[in-house]
C-alpha cells in the first residue's frame, strides 16, 4: 500500500495555474503532517498510512483545483475581481493582517468561493450504498438493499430551477438576501449527512486565504492560451479541465 501512496504523491498532475500553488502546497502539507503526528499516538502504522493516503487524495487536488477555477472566473469577470479586491483591502485596513478570522468575515469572498464550488463541484456526483429497502415518497420507485445510488451534484448545480443563468458566474446568489432562493439540498459541494467532507472548513480557509493573498498582490487576467469556455474531461472521478487554465498575473504594485 505504501508504494502506490508515495508514487501518487510524487507523480501528481502538472500545475494548472502556476503561481497559486506554493501556498496551497504549504497549507496542505502542514495539515497532513499534523494529522500523521496526531494519529501516530493512537493507531498502528497501517492506519497512519491509510489516513495519510486519504488526506492526500481527498484534500490536495480538491483545494488546488478549486483555487484554479476560482482564479479563472475572477480573470474573466474583472468587475467581480475589482469588487473583491476592494473588500479585501478594507478588511486588511481594519484588521492589520489577513488571518483565519479576517478571511472568514469577508462576505463577498465567501460568495465568490461558494459560486466557484457551484460551477465547479470537484466531485461532480455523490454515491450511496442502499442498506434498507426504501420507497421514494409519492412514487413507485423502490430502492433495494445492495443498490448503489448516484446523486448528480453537477446536474443540480446547473439546474435553472434553482440557479437561473447557471453558466453565469454570479456570487450574489449566495448573499444573505438570495441564499434562500434554492433549497439547501440543491447545493452540495461538500456532500451531506454523516459522510459529509471532513475537510470542509480547512478547504474553505485555504482557498479563501490563497485567493486573498494573490489578489492583494496581483491583477489576474486571461491570456491568449486561456481556454474560453472551459471544457471538462469526460473520464475520471474529479472535475478536471481538458486544457490548462493559463492566466496572466501582473504585479499590482508596479
Ligand atoms: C474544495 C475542496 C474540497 C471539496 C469540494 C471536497 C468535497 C468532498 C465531497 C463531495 C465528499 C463526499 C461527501 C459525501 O459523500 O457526502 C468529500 C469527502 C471527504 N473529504 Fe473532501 N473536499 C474538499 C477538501 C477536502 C480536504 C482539504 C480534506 C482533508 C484535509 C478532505 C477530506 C475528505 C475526506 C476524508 C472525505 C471522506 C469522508 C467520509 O467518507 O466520511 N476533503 N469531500
Amino acid at each position: 500500500f505504501g508504494g502506490p501512496v508515495f508514487d501518487f504523491s510524487r507523480s501528481g498532475p502538472e500545475p494548472q495555474s502556476v503561481s497559486c500553488r506554493p501556498l496551497v502546497y504549504r497549507v496542505v502539507i502542514y495539515h497532513f503532517l499534523f494529522n500523521i503526528y496526531y494519529f501516530a499516538f493512537f493507531t498502528d502504522g497501517t492506519t497512519v498510512l491509510g489516513i495519510a493516503a486519504q488526506f492526500f487524495v481527498a484534500g490536495y487536488e480538491t483545494v488546488s483545483t478549486t483555487l484554479s477555477f476560482g482564479l479563472y472566473e475572477l480573470a474573466l469577470n474583472q468587475e467581480i475581481q475589482r469588487k473583491l479586491k476592494d473588500e479585501l483591502r478594507n478588511a486588511l485596513k481594519e484588521d492589520g493582517e489577513l488571518d483565519y478570522g479576517t478571511v472568514h468575515k469577508i462576505p463577498y469572498l465567501d460568495q465568490v468561493v461558494k459560486e466557484t464550488l457551484r460551477k465547479y463541484p470537484i466531485l461532480p456526483y455523490l454515491d450511496r450504498h442502499c442498506t434498507k429497502e426504501y420507497r421514494i415518497p409519492d412514487s413507485d420507485l423502490v430502492l433495494y438493499p445492495g443498490s448503489t445510488v448516484y446523486i448528480p451534484m453537477f446536474g443540480l448545480h446547473y439546474d435553472e430551477k434553482y440557479f437561473p443563468n447557471p453558466n453565469g458566474f454570479i456570487p450574489e446568489r449566495f448573499s444573505t438576501e438570495n441564499k434562500d432562493n434554492f433549497p439547501a439540498t440543491a447545493y452540495l459541494p461538500f456532500g451531506l449527512g454523516p459522510r459529509i467532507c471532513i475537510g470542509e472548513r480547512f478547504a474553505l480557509t485555504s482557498t479563501k486565504l490563497a485567493i486573498a493573498k494573490l489578489l492583494l498582490e496581483y491583477d489576474i487576467e486571461p491570456c491568449e492560451e486561456t481556454p474560453i469556455p472551459v471544457e471538462f474531461k469526460a473520464s475520471g472521478i474529479t472535475l478536471v479541465p481538458t486544457k490548462k487554465l493559463m492566466l496572466k498575473f501582473k504585479n499590482s504594485h508596479n
